[in-house]
């Protein structure tokens, strides 16, 4: 099968690229090359990496010839830029799917769409989102890709387009830029730098290694239903204090770095998925939480060369200095 990865040169889309190539598909990478996508995820891995934009039709038809499948990784990823600014989100992850998915009409390639299990909102303790539930997104990150989806699931009744999507819970491991959570506290620590956890830090999310996730969306690409919706969680339920503890534990940093800053607005409590779906289909998470943060935390130690440009950059600077500064002082 020749496949084509969208966003196929950022964190979780690298993981999906390596492990199809090792599987032996032929891949070709689609890619923006924005903040957060680098060539460098993909080094020693024999695959095309075409610079472009999923936004762009004409990239997409040149990227996608002769492909009979694509997997949907480009986005723009993060909730706390997309509080600053909402703009980029809407573009690629609404638009740039309604392109993807009129390149699979025209085709007829299988398409399957990679989004989050932030599209359903926070929920209660002691209650799982199922994939039937309505979609309540809290802020613009989630929003967008809320309506990327529900483009996808347009598409599919409309047009037939065979499409799946995947509803993935918060990844980790290697190679993941460091703004999410777990490799900035990582990084910072490592650096001796503050960790600053919004609000009470009893705010829980469902932890899944990165290859468990890849193995998921491997899963419904090849048997999964069209116009299904399947949820990705590993059903490591933690709070951020405690994924904070971890980190410091494994980094050998200290607990004085910890600083209980402003929370970020509009911050979802809780996420819990029902994988029941999933896991009918034969699969489940191999990677049990304590080992995946610590293997994550060994390979941010071992690859600073990876991380150290990035943070060192004046991009991530500027960035850093948004979001922090007044909240560190
Ligand atoms: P990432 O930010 O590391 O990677 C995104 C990639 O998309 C980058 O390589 C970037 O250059 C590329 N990209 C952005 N805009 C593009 C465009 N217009 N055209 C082509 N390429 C573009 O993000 P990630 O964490 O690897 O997330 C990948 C996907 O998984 C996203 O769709 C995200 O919503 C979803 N997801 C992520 C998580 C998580 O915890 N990281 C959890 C569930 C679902
Ligand atoms: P994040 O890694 O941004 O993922 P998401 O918002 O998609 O779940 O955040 C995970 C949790 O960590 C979330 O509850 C917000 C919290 N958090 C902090 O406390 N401090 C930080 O600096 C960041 C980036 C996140």
């Amino acid at each position: 099968m020749r496949i084509l990865v969208t966003g196929g040169a950022g964190f979780i889309g690298s993981h999906f690229v390596k492990r199809l190539v090792a599987a032996g598909e032929d891949v070709v990478v689609l890619d923006k090359l924005t903040y957060s996508g680098n060539p460098a995820n993909l080094q020693g891995c024999d695959v095309e990496l075409v610079e472009g934009d999923i936004g762009d039709a004409d990239a997409v038809a040149a990227a996608g010839a002769d492909c009979d499948a694509a997997v949907n990784f480009a986005a723009e990823t993060h909730v706390d830029r997309s509080i600053l600014g909402a703009r980029e989100f809407i573009e690629t992850d609404v638009l740039g799917t309604l392109v993807l998915l009129a390149w699979a009409r025209e085709t007829g390639a299988r398409l399957v769409q990679v989004s989050t299990d932030e599209v359903y909102g926070d929920i209660e303790p002691g209650s799982s989102s199922s994939e039937d539930d309505p979609l309540r997104p809290s802020s613009p990150y989630s929003a967008s890709k809320a309506g990327g989806d529900l483009q996808v699931i347009a598409a599919v009744r409309t047009y037939g387009v065979n499409a799946s999507i995947t509803r993935g819970s918060n990844t980790y491991g290697p190679n993941q830029y460091p703004e999410k959570i777990l490799p900035l506290f990582v990084t910072n620590a490592l650096d001796g730098e503050p960790l600053p956890l919004y609000g009470d830090g009893c705010q829980v999310r469902d932890w899944l290694f990165v290859e468990d996730h890849c193995a998921g969306v491997e899963l419904v690409l090849r048997e999964g239903q069209p116009g299904e919706i399947y949820n990705v969680g590993a059903g490591e339920e933690h709070e951020n204090v405690e994924l904070t503890d971890r980190i410091l534990e494994y980094t050998g940093a200290d607990r004085s770095l910890i600083r209980h800053v402003e929370d970020r607005a509009g911050h979802d409590r809780r996420y819990s998925l029902d994988t029941t779906r999933l896991r009918g289909l034969g699969w489940k998470p191999a990677t049990k939480w304590e080992d995946g943060v610590r293997t994550t935390v060994e390979w941010y130690r071992d690859n600073r060369d990876w991380w150290k440009p990035i943070k060192r950059s004046g991009g991530y600077r500027e960035y850093y200095e948004r979001q922090y500064a007044e909240r560190l002082r």
